[in-house]
């Protein structure tokens, strides 16, 4: 059962599971964890976050009671269904800049794709240069990124959406600008400072130039790779690493990312296995992007998916990305593909429905308060991404929350139209 605390009582064998507030303000970017050390409660306590939300079933809870957040613990009702109503659609729920006019648009369109094809010569220059074994130069990289950052600025949509319209032939090159876009995107929502957003799109960009140290005959083979190819694929990161260092200028944070966008969060990736709490931010927004950008575009051998359903996916990897970034990913694209869990800052569990209007407002069926692990009627409310009231605090995982049979209870939930709408 979970319980929401203040940061004041917090102590030490307590379960966090989250917090409430600003996440970005608080001091832990992992979000689920004991507190097991002195230093850590301190960080707690002094944290400027509004509440602390602990686990009881996997540490003790505060001395004295809190008002009002504790009640008898109820079952969530089943009620399975056979026809789920599920579908993918994407639906713009979080993104508060104001939209372009048609001719704004128009021209942005025609900006970030002139702005793409300098791109794609920089890089495919440079890493030709690698490929050859020179040592490269990045003088070309860091105005590069700014354009990149400004179109990001203007409207992230039209140069990610463009990205995305990769040939296989040009999928190493333009997966670096996509890449580096979707860096500084994320960079922006998380409210990095600027240089920290330039590293970040710098690092984007040059994360795979150790793909030039392997074959061209394993890079574009159309068919899947056998054991050999991948473990030879596997190298990459070292072998970039190694040619960033060689090179002048390249900053520590592109460094990093090079060497670490292959790691996942539970020490299973490659070249090192580190687990999460290990990993910095930027290796950790490196590998979200990465994938993102690499299940969305047109690959040997891989049907690209919808940018809904890559993010459906890529949240019901186990133990790959860190979630709470990832959920800071999401919003960063305004996409919130339909049947996502969300928490809203009411203090219910709901599921995304579809939208208000095509491009605005998502609508979610609230059907859970986990403060008192109970279930409540279901219906229906409209997120209004730009507005105060109402928002999403943020996109949970289904295994955290304990729920015995997601998939029946969805249905269940997503199928209860009459009691919604009432
Ligand atoms: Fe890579």
């Amino acid at each position: 059962m979970l319980k929401k605390v203040k940061p004041s009582q917090v102590r030490l064998g307590m379960y966090v599971t989250g917090f409430e507030g600003s996440w970005l303000d608080h001091p832990f970017w992992r979000s689920r964890f004991e507190i097991s050390t002195p230093e850590q409660l301190e960080r707690i306590r002094q944290a400027r976050v509004d509440a602390v939300i602990i686990d009881l079933s996997k540490g003790p809870g505060p001395e004295e009671p809190t008002s009002g957040t504790h009640h008898p613990s109820a079952t969530v009702e089943r009620r399975p269904h056979p026809n789920p109503g599920l579908h993918s659609r994407a639906v713009d729920v979080l993104s508060t800049r104001l939209p372009l006019t048609g001719r704004e648009r128009a021209a942005e369109v025609r900006r970030a794709s002139r702005t793409l094809s300098r791109s794609k010569i920089a890089v495919t220059r440079l890493f030709s240069d690698a490929r050859l074994g020179a040592v490269i130069s990045t003088d070309e990289v860091a105005p590069l990124v700014t354009d990149i950052a400004q179109s990001v600025e203007r409207d992230a949509s039209i140069i990610l959406n463009i990205a995305r319209l990769k040939t296989k032939d040009e999928y190493t090159f333009l997966h670096s600008v996509a890449v580096c876009a979707l860096m500084i995107n994320l960079a922006r929502t998380l409210n990095l400072p600027d240089a920290q957003v330039q590293e970040l799109g710098i690092a984007g960009l040059l994360h795979d130039v150790g793909k030039m140290a392997i074959p061209d005959a394993i890079l574009q083979k159309p068919e899947r790779l056998n054991d050999e190819e991948f473990t030879t694929v596997r190298t990459h990161p070292e072998h970039g690493h190694a040619i960033l260092s060689a090179a002048e200028g390249v900053n520590a944070t592109a460094l990093d990312v090079c060497l670490h966008h292959h790691e996942k969060m539970d020490g299973t990736g490659y070249p090192f296995r580190i687990p999460g709490d290990r990993l910095s931010l930027a290796a950790r927004m490196g590998a979200i992007c990465d994938v993102y950008d690499a299940i969305t575009s047109q690959r040997p051998y891989n049907v690209p998916m919808s940018p809904a359903a890559a993010l459906q996916t890529m949240s019901q990897w186990p133990g790959h990305f860190d979630k709470l970034l990832l959920s800071t990913f999401v919003q960063s694209l305004g996409i919130l593909p339909a049947g996502t869990l969300v928490l809203l800052n009411s203090d219910h569990l709901a599921i995304v429905t579809g939208e208000d209007r095509p491009g605005s407002n998502a609508i979610a069926r609230i059907f859970y308060a986990p403060f008192r692990s109970a279930p409540v009627p279901v219906r229906d409310v409209v997120i209004h991404p730009a507005e105060r009231g109402r928002r999403i605090v943020s996109i949970e995982d289904p295994a955290d929350w304990g729920f015995e049979d997601w998939d029946a209870l969805k249905r269940a939930v997503l199928s209860d139209h009459e009691r919604a709408a009432a």
